[in-house]
């Protein structure tokens, strides 16, 4: 072989090895997802890695709209509520997947007052404002700023908020990254700046169910783990009454793996107001740094596991007790309720008039963070006892 061939040959091994290695490496692509009524183009996002876990994202409300995982025989199945089409995200009034803010949960009366000044935001739940009102996060369209694929997929959106949006002050950008790395973990980070003092709180509205969105099977029978010692009871509005409830001896005791439907039918007042769950855990008293495990929910019959890790101090367990059957969602089947449970780490509800719960406020020249590491693994089958 003369210099010029061996020099060819090894030039088409190493183009070879490229590609093989870059067809191997975790990849984000984005196609259409349809057009807004007015006429924007909406994308969906897919990341995928090495094990073929997929996630989906869709420029609507930076919204999650699928997670495929496999169960421990290696099955894969959608694990997250939603719609098969942007049809149904146009009306997402139980929020599927979506960045829900700029306030997460709910504000008493849709009312709080900054630097002096009362703000009032739409009412959308019974008296009080929901998830940034009417036209929350959840409902806008985000523009994809960045995709990356190597180490691990991932996709940047972005929505610029106007100053007085849905009755908050200052002009907000905000961003979500989704990435899903070769672990199979799934992070988001949430971003924002202002440009005048303002209150924010952006979670994600994912409903969960690890046996599979459509596996007919609903989510009592997950065992649910959360290190809280409290929780904030609420008022038959929802919102907190201020007081700080120790856990022991309640249904809201889940410091142990415990099944979901176990205690949800038990005679207790709050179980009652919130028809189940859909309650704020305190899993600290202030935002950290560092991720903390906030919650573990493993299906005993797939063997599923999602492992949630997270920057805030409060987090908002609800058992999706108001889906009442009326939604059809991915592949026609209809949803009931406790088909799916949100988890959604955040700052307590209400923090704005409570001061006691810490502070909600953004000014300029600071940066929100928020963060959320969702790991997803499987547990093998107890061996039989002999
Ligand atoms: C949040 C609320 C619930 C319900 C859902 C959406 O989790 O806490 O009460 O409104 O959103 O249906």
């Amino acid at each position: 072989m003369g210099i010029r061939q061996l020099l060819v040959a090894l030039l088409s091994s190493l183009v070879a090895l490229t590609v093989a290695s870059a067809s191997n490496a975790a990849e984000s692509r984005q196609e259409s997802f349809g057009t807004m009524p007015d006429g924007r183009p909406v994308t969906v996002i897919t990341l995928v890695n090495r094990n073929k876990f997929q996630v989906r994202v869709i420029s609507l409300g930076a919204t999650l709209q699928s997670v495929l995982v496999p169960d421990r025989n290696g099955k894969f199945a959608d694990i997250v509520l939603g719609y098969s089409d942007l049809k149904g995200y146009l009306g997402n009034s139980s929020y599927f997947g979506a960045t829900v803010g700029r306030y997460a949960n709910r504000i008493a009366k849709g009312r709080f007052t900054l630097d002096g000044m009362t703000y009032q935001l739409p009412i959308n739940n019974g008296v009080n404002s929901l998830h940034g009102g009417a036209v929350g996060f959840g409902q806008v369209l985000w523009t994809v700023d960045d995709m990356k694929s190597g180490q691990e997929a991932s996709v940047t959106l972005r929505y610029v908020s106007p100053d007085g949006d849905q009755g908050y002050p200052g002009q907000l950008t905000a961003t979500a990254t989704y990435s899903l790395n070769e672990q199979n973990e799934l992070s988001l980070d949430y971003r924002a700046t202002t440009d005048k003092p303002t209150i924010i709180n952006m979670s994600n509205h994912a409903y969960w169910n690890l046996a599979g969105e459509d596996s007919g099977r609903s989510i009592l029978g997950l065992l649910l783990t959360m290190p809280a010692d409290a929780y904030t009871p609420v008022d038959d509005t929802q919102i907190p009454t201020g007081e700080i409830r120790s856990v022991t001896g309640t249904p809201f005791d889940f410091r142990q793996p415990k099944a979901i439907g176990r205690d949800i039918r038990g005679r207790d007042n709050q179980v009652l107001i919130g028809r189940g769950y859909d309650h704020n855990w305190v899993i600290a008293r202030q935002p950290a740094a560092n991720l903390r495990l906030v919650a573990r929910v493993e299906d005993p019959i797939s063997g599923r596991v999602l492992e949630m890790s997270s920057t805030q101090p409060g987090l908002q367990f609800y058992s999706g007790n108001f889906l009442d059957g009326s939604i059809v969602g991915k592949n026609g089947h209809v949803y009931r309720q406790s088909d799916g449970l949100a988890l959604e780490p955040q700052l307590f509800p209400d923090t704005p008039n409570r001061p006691e719960f810490g502070s909600a406020r953004l000014d300029p020249g600071k940066t929100y963070e928020s963060h959320i590491i969702y790991r997803f693994t499987t547990k093998s089958k107890p061996e039989a006892s002999p």
